[in-house]
């Protein structure tokens, strides 16, 4: 019954042809660190399933966040779980992220034919450090609001435009209500979007091009 499914839409759809591009293609025999990006993924995954539901109680307000968290924290039946898994996976995440990126560096797979491949890399690893720095605001504690309110001040020091990009960041001269709902706005809609459009060719590229190996000494 699902093989007769399975040919019916095949001949419509043609996805058994991307099936096999994607999950029965022949990869070279290589090392553990080579699963570096896998895992990354992995925790992409992770970060946006465990970031979805947080929104079902998050409320973005200066009034109502640091609240609800501590709902989310102590009411919410397995709330408390959801937030750690996204709490210390946006950690894991940065330190996988560069561990993968330091693979990438030592077995010199930014090479040709990759370099596309390592240009959305950076990309990611910006999106990444983005995530983690509008993340961390959020839950609208004390922690949170004097470390954005330093974080912000960093860009600020740049010659002649320093103050324009500080007034982007906070919404105005302090950290503000605006503040919060720009972060907010920036972590589950830009940088998602911009996550899955640079993982997407990211991904794309290392089944085109196929995954670099060590040249072996008899080949
Ligand atoms: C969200 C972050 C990222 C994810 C989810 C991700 C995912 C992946 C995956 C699954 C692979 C194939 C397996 C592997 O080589 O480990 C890969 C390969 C690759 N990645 Fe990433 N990556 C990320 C960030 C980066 C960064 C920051 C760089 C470098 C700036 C980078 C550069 C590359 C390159 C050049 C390859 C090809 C490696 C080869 O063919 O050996 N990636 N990535």
């Amino acid at each position: 019954m699902t093989t007769r499914m399975g040919n019916w839409l095949d001949e419509r759809l043609g996805w058994r042809s991307v099936w096999n591009a994607i999950f029965l293609r022949k990869i070279p025999k290589v090392n553990w660190f080579y699963a570096l990006g896998s895992a990354t993924l992995f925790l992409a995954v992770l970060q946006i399933v465990t970031g979805i539901l947080l929104t079902i109680y998050y409320v973005p307000t200066p009034d109502h966040a640091y609240d609800s968290v501590q709902f989310i924290t102590t009411q919410v039946p397995a709330g408390w779980f959801i937030r750690g898994l996204h709490h210390y996976g946006a950690s894991a995440m940065v330190i996988l992220t560069v561990l993968h990126m330091i693979r990438v560096i030592v077995y010199g797979a930014y090479k040709f034919p990759r370099e596309v491949t390592w240009f959305t890399g950076i990309g990611l690893l910006l999106v990444v450090v983005g995530f983690g720095f509008t993340g961390y605001l959020l839950p609208w504690d004390q922690k949170a609001f004097w470390a954005t309110t330093v974080g912000t001040r960093i860009p600020a020091t740049t010659p002649l435009i320093g103050d324009t990009i500080l007034r982007i960041m906070r919404g105005g001269s302090d950290l503000s209500a605006v503040t919060l709902a720009r972060f907010f706005g920036v972590h589950v809609w830009v940088l998602p979007a911009a996550l899955l459009i640079l993982l997407g060719i990211h991904i794309y590229l290392v089944i085109r091009i196929g995954i670099s190996a060590v040249p072996r000494r008899d080949e």
